[in-house]
């Protein structure tokens, strides 16, 4: 790969033009909102200029443990896979971390995807662990976001009826 680029609050359209890496494609305010946190990094992995796959992570930090990386998403256009792009791009997430200062880094995934497991074992990672995933989901009309000031009915969080959403 010619170039990993770690993307800053200047490049909402570099990762607009890279939207189809994404399970579906990226909003504008939620790229633009994700590029201005300063603990959340997105990676973009270039082959010839071409987006050929990103990683995302976003620092967690907890009062008892200091901060620690998760591995938010990471994909690699089918084109470009099997090539390292997806063991480079863990690896570069994970030095990000230790420079961040970060005591480890984590990700979940399905214990069924074999080509996930085998990248980030190659990126150094530890045997995997059960867990147990429960998520919520709320009304976005309910909530619009920070900006909405006056929002309508609170929305309770209920336990959710539906799929997870797709992990790692
Ligand atoms: C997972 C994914 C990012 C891997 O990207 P990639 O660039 O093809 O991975 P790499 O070429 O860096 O391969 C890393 C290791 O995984 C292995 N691997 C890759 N795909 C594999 C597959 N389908 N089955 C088994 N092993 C696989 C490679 O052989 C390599 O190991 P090796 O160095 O011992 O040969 C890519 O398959 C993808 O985008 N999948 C869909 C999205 C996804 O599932 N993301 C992870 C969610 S948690």
């Amino acid at each position: 790969m010619e170039e990993i680029r770690l993307l800053g609050p200047g490049d909402s359209e570099t990762l607009m033009a890279a939207s189809h890496l994404f399970d579906s494609p990226a909003r504008p305010d939620a790229a633009i909102r994700f590029l201005a946190e300063p603990g959340h990094h997105l990676l973009l992995g270039l082959v010839d200029g071409v987006p050929a796959g990103f990683v995302s992570g976003v620092e967690m930090t907890h009062p008892d443990k200091g901060t620690e990386m998760f591995l938010y998403e990471l994909a690699v256009d089918p084109t470009f896979q099997r090539r390292g792009i997806g063991r480079a791009l863990t690896e570069a997430l994970a030095s990000l971390a230790q420079t961040r200062g970060c005591y480890g880094m984590f990700v979940l995934t399905d214990e069924g995807n074999a080509a996930a497991l085998a990248t980030y074992r190659r990126a150094g990672a530890g045997d995997p662990k059960r867990c147990a995933l429960l998520s919520w989901s709320f009304d976005r009309g309910a909530h619009p976001g920070p900006a909405a000031e006056d929002s309508n009915a609170s929305s309770p969080g209920k336990q959710d009826q539906r799929e997870p959403p797709p992990i790692g």
